[in-house]
């Protein structure tokens, strides 16, 4: 049986508490090569006030990705130009998840007049963004809780938008 392509929609209120289970799961179970326990404990409770996480996903354009009707993983344009989160939960990786979020935010960003996008990369999801053309600029380190985690800044040129021809259809 052929696998079957996911399904994309907007974030709603109520997927708030699913897609916290998906981050923290996410961060826990696939980052483990590149950060420390403590690093990704660190990093994963920043779900864990869910009200102030669903403010989070709802002041951005957030996209969730479902297999069979279930959400397996989300995405979010902060502003025009930068995906800021993009996490798929362990159980539906190497799917295609990932890629057809970061393909969908690429084509709203572009509808939107950006000319690049940008994102501070995990170092677990470097080689994911390299693969779909992201350079990296800069390396950095960032603080969160208690705890010190490194991630590169990349960027990738968006394809310009082709007009529509003057009264075309
Ligand atoms: N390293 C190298 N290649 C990768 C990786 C990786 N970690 N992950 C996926 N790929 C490749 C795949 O092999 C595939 O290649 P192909 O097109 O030749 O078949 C391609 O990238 C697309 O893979 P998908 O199946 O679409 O990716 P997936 O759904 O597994 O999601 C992701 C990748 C998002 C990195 C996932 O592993 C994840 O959630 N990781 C943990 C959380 C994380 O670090 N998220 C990013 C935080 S930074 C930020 O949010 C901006």
């Amino acid at each position: 049986m052929s696998r079957s392509a996911p399904a994309l929609r907007p974030y709603l209120p109520e997927d708030a508490p699913l897609l916290a289970a998906i981050f923290a799961a996410s961060i826990m179970d696939l980052t483990g090569d590149d950060y420390s326990e403590a690093q990704q404990e660190a990093w994963a409770q920043a779900a864990e006030d869910e009200a102030a996480f669903g403010k989070k996903l709802a002041g951005q354009l957030t996209l969730i990705a479902t297999l069979q009707g279930s959400p397996v993983g989300f995405a979010s344009l902060k502003g025009t130009d930068q995906i800021d989160m993009l996490y798929v939960h362990p159980s539906a990786v190497g799917q295609g998840v990932g890629a057809a979020l970061c393909e969908a935010l690429e084509k709203i960003a572009g509808a939107r007049g950006a000319k690049k996008l940008k994102v501070d990369a995990s170092d677990t999801a470097l080689d994911f963004f390299r693969k779909r053309g992201y350079v990296p600029q800069q390396r950095n380190t960032v603080t969160v809780g208690d705890e010190w985690l490194a991630n590169t800044t990349m960027q990738k040129t968006l394809d310009a938008v082709a007009p529509s021809p003057p009264g075309g259809h």
